[in-house]
């Protein structure tokens, strides 16, 4: 594995990282922007990667900006010979706009494309990618960071979005195999190239004693990241796109933030006030701290204080009635073993080693039945118990959720759409049924999804 340095100009975020922003928050009316799924090729190392899928034939799956309470409006195409839809992870829209294919939409053929068309009505930072072929159009790089910025700007020097992702590449840095059945059956099986924003130990120019902030969003089919920013001033000011309602503690050596699968969490730090200065994104990993970026500060010290930030405006999300709410159970273990196959379009990796309540779903399947029904308007408290020694990032599609408590530790209720389920671990978590439809409900490690620990939740 190479540890090639790319250093990157500030300026030259977006063309540089691939990161060709697309431009959608100053319009009235939503005119439809055109994603075309295609095959691409790109330089992870020095020898470019063939056989990779993305929005463009040379680049990164551009951020997409979207604007709250805003129209959006694409179209999106899939020119590869096999089948995909598009879901946006986290977003609270219309479940026909959800892209998980059987359970709100068809899988889109090659040539097919379909219109996405939808208002954020949240803030902060998300992320799409396919629901559909899912193991392979995620590995092979499509994951995309989705930003809906505020209706205010909260008023930073630099706003960095992290696309944290690993990639399976053999020494001629094309893919190996995207999975293997040992990982499916524990882990998840990790990939030998880390990357952040498609680069290896990107170096991103900020103001000195200016803030940032940074997007760190958690892409990887597989990957629980341990990070610090070792000597860094700042806060952890939202995860998984929602402003935190209680504080969260800086990371640091001993306790790093733990962002899985799905998870993003947005941080406001300081830059140091000298230029050339650095800040280090580490991973805490076996073998020591892996960077994955660093921030360089550059010009003269702007001298602004983390004190200046006005809080984020929180997110219109329903207060779940906790005193009336329904217990609903949810096991997630291994297989008894006797899933069912995939019939559908959308891929199997050819086994079932995971449950829900002790069934396999074969994710993204033609059938299978809701694992329960919610009445809509109503509170839920989902008691998410994971029975096996893996981790479990849990993800439910279309709704935010509240996690109350944990058997194992300490946990701070803040608004988010994946939890992390640790070794035998059981976590209340509250929602209020507000979103009418079918809602996937699984794990975000890829080869745990699947390989049976899927289903869905039904609001009616
Ligand atoms: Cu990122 Cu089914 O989700
Ligand atoms: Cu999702
Ligand atoms: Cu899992």
């Amino acid at each position: 594995m190479m540890n090639r340095r790319q250093f990157l100009m500030t300026s030259g975020l977006f063309a540089a990282g691939g990161l060709s922003g697309l431009g959608l928050a100053s319009r009235a009316q939503a005119s439809p922007v055109a994603l075309t799924i295609q095959s691409a090729r790109y330089a992870l190392e020095a020898n470019p990667t063939e056989a990779m899928v993305s929005l463009s034939p040379d680049a990164p799956p551009p951020v997409l900006r979207l604007r709250q309470g805003q129209p959006f409006v694409a179209d999106v195409t899939n020119t590869l010979d096999d089948y995909t839809a598009m879901h946006w992870h986290g977003l609270r829209i219309p479940n026909a706009m959800d892209g998980v294919p059987y359970l709100t939409q068809m899988p889109m053929g090659q040539g097919d494309t379909y219109r996405y068309d939808f208002t954020p009505p949240d803030a902060g930072t998300y992320w799409y990618h396919p629901h559909c072929n899912t193991m392979a159009q995620m590995a092979r790089g499509l994951t995309g960071v989705l930003i809906v910025d505020e209706a205010e700007d909260p008023g930073f020097d630099l706003d960095l979005p992290v696309n944290l992702r690993d990639w399976r590449l053999g020494e001629d840095s094309q893919f190996i195999d995207l999975f293997t059945a040992r990982g499916a059956a524990r882990g998840g099986t990790h990939g030998t190239v880390m990357t952040a924003n498609w680069a290896q130990e990107p170096v991103y120019d900020a103001p000195a004693g200016g803030l940032v902030r940074l997007r760190l969003v958690a892409t990887d089919t597989t990957r629980v990241y341990r990070l610090q920013l070792p000597g860094a001033e700042g806060q952890v000011i939202a995860l998984d796109g929602h402003p935190l309602l209680v504080p969260v503690a800086f990371p640091t050596a001993e306790a790093p933030l733990i962002l899985g699968p799905g998870q993003r969490a947005d941080l406001a730090i300081r830059m140091p006030a000298s230029e050339g200065q650095t800040l280090t994104v580490f991973n805490d990993q076996p073998g020591g701290l892996r960077t994955l970026v660093i921030l360089r500060a550059t010009g003269t010290d702007n001298r602004r204080a983390l004190a200046d930030l006005r809080p984020l405006a929180p997110n219109p999300l329903p207060t779940p009635d906790l005193a009336n709410a329904e217990v609903l159970e949810f096991v997630f273990g291994w297989s008894p073993g006797d899933g069912a196959v995939n019939n559908g379009f959308c891929g199997t990796l050819g086994y079932t080693f995971w449950s829900i309540n002790r069934v396999s779903w074969p994710g993204d399947a033609a059938d299978g039945g809701p694992l329960a029904t919610l009445e809509r308007g109503r509170t839920y408290i989902l008691r998410l118990r994971n029975e096996s020694p893996n981790d479990h990032p849990i993800h439910l599609h279309g709704l935010a959720f509240l996690p109350l408590r944990s058997d194992r530790r300490e946990i701070a209720s803040n608004w988010v759409d994946t939890a992390m389920l640790h070794e035998r671990e059981t976590m209340d978590v509250a929602l209020v049924a507000d979103n009418p439809g079918d809602w996937a409900f699984h794990c975000h490690v890829i080869e745990h999804q699947k390989t049976g620990l899927t289903g869905f939740l039904r609001i009616t």
